[in-house]
């Protein structure tokens, strides 16, 4: 973990201050961790990737997904490649598209709520600080694998969007492409976005509309996905905080896809 990456961090729930620490494992290894002895709080980093969430921690249906996500990694791209070829949308279409939304500026610290495994980050301007956390820590797995033979740095987390583990304006760009129709509080992680963002930064949300998710509900596999699922997906344009600018809320990909920007205000503008 690079020191400005750990000037940022903190425990997701308390907000408090983490360092960098060394532990002996039961195995006589030596590993990181980060911590906070005032408090007692530990948060392992297992594989280069600090955890701030662990399996049983998790509850409703964000406890679901996780299971699913981390069982489906292996095949998560082969899936959403050929699932959204089906939707007659090319992937690295979608992907140049989407990125080039999100403004990114050179020097820009970028946080992606629920990366997955990183499809996202070979269209990321390589001089950008990037940051990714999802909850599943076999699609962050495949995400650094991938990382290492296209040769992009980026840091990653295991985290909950709900429950964030940066500090207030610790990011210049924050952005959710993907799962936030199935997060078990959506008004929740949009406001640790917003959060977690410096004033003035972009926000991007996007994922599929109802159209698509009914139509995934009947591909044989995926369908087990969404039993017990009653929730509709209503794009998540009422639970923006009030006070946000430049609101923009559009359908893409012949209604298929919902997106949505908007900018934190630019007096909340934090230093680094
Ligand atoms: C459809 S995938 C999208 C992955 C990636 N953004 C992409 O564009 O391919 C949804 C991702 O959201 C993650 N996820 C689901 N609920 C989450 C939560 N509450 N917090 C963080 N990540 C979550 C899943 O583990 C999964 O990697």
């Amino acid at each position: 973990m690079s020191p400005s990456t750990e000037g940022i961090v903190c425990s997701p729930l308390e907000h408090a201050p983490l360092h960098l620490a060394s532990e002996v494992l039961a195995s006589g290894e030596s590993a990181q961790c980060l911590v906070n002895p005032e408090l007692g709080l530990r948060f392992p980093i297992r594989n280069g990737i600090p955890v701030f969430i662990e399996a049983h921690q998790i509850t409703g249906i964000n406890s679901r997904f996780r299971k699913i996500y981390d069982d489906w990694a292996p095949f998560y791209d082969l899936l959403s490649r050929v699932g959204l070829y089906v939707l007659g949308v090319s992937e690295i279409k979608l992907r140049q598209d989407f990125v080039a939304n999100l403004e990114i500026k050179a020097g820009d610290r970028v946080l992606a709520t629920s990366v997955g495994t990183g499809s996202d980050l070979q269209f990321l301007p390589r001089d950008c600080e990037f940051h990714g956390l999802d909850q599943s820590p076999e699609m962050l797995r495949i995400c650094q694998r991938k990382m290492g033979r296209q040769g992009i740095g980026a840091e990653l987390f295991v985290g909950q969007a709900e429950h964030l583990p940066f500090k207030d304006g610790s990011f210049d760009m924050v952005y959710q492409m993907g799962g936030i129709n199935f997060f078990s509080d959506q008004a929740k992680a949009i406001r640790e976005m917003v959060r977690v963002a410096r004033g003035g930064s972009k926000i991007v949300i996007m994922d599929e509309t109802e159209k698509v998710a009914r139509r995934l509900e009947s591909v044989p596999g995926v369908r087990a996905w969404f039993r017990h699922q009653q929730r509709p997906i209503v794009p998540p344009t009422e639970l923006i905080p009030h006070g946000m600018e430049q609101l923009e809320y559009r359908e893409l990909y012949n209604g298929q896809a919902w997106y949505l920007s908007f900018r934190t205000p630019n007096h909340a503008r934090a230093s680094r």
